[in-house]
């Protein structure tokens, strides 16, 4: 259950964006979306005004561009949005390795790994035009060795959140409980 004085706690001391990172599939923009409502905050997904400034889809800037180019816009919006008042900031799964990125988004917000296992990655990206990365191989080894090198930036951010179970309203319930208690305890 959401605890109406966690949320009204958060709102009332709530000073930085909260940016959520980790792996695809881990329902960042989902439970970010529902986070940002509960708030009475804007949300703003990284991939989505990536796409929005190119006028293309992900996986068309990754095959026109190539991935460099991609990572270069993805940091520019991370960065403007870390700038803007509070709201909830989805990142996609790759931005933490971008140099810069995750030092930045622990200077200016409060930082939310979600965590999901690779066997429920896998069920809940496997099709549509959002991951070129999965395309190459074998996406269970491209999804291992990509958490491998991710996992110590990750683990950076200043709560840490288990998704696999998948439940969005059991998230909201843990992430809520968990940023009123950051806030109590950091008085950010
Ligand atoms: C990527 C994750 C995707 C998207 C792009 C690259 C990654 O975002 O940014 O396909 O490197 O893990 P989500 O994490 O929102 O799926």
């Amino acid at each position: 259950m959401i605890s109406d004085q966690d949320i009204g706690f958060i709102k009332a001391q709530l000073k930085m964006p909260v940016v959520l990172c980790g792996m695809m599939g881990t329902g960042k923009s989902h439970v970010g979306r529902e986070l940002a409502k509960v708030l009475g905050l804007e949300f703003k997904d990284s991939d989505s005004l990536v796409e929005e400034r190119a006028g293309r889809s992900i996986a068309d800037i990754f095959e026109s561009y190539g991935e460099k180019k991609f990572r270069e816009s993805e940091q520019k919006v991370i960065l403007q949005l870390l700038e803007q008042p509070p709201q909830v900031i989805s990142t996609g799964g790759g931005a933490v390795m971008t140099p810069g990125v995750m030092e930045a988004i622990n200077q200016k917000s409060i930082s939310v790994w979600l965590k999901t296992d690779i066997p429920h990655i896998l069920e809940r990206v496997s099709g549509g035009e959002k991951r070129p990365l999965l395309k190459e191989k074998d996406p269970e080894k491209v999804l291992a060795d990509l958490m491998e090198k991710r996992v110590p930036y990750y683990a950076r951010a200043d709560i840490h959140i288990e998704t696999t179970q998948g439940d969005v309203r059991k998230t909201l319930s843990s992430l809520t409980r968990a940023l009123s208690a950051f806030l109590k305890k950091d008085n950010v």
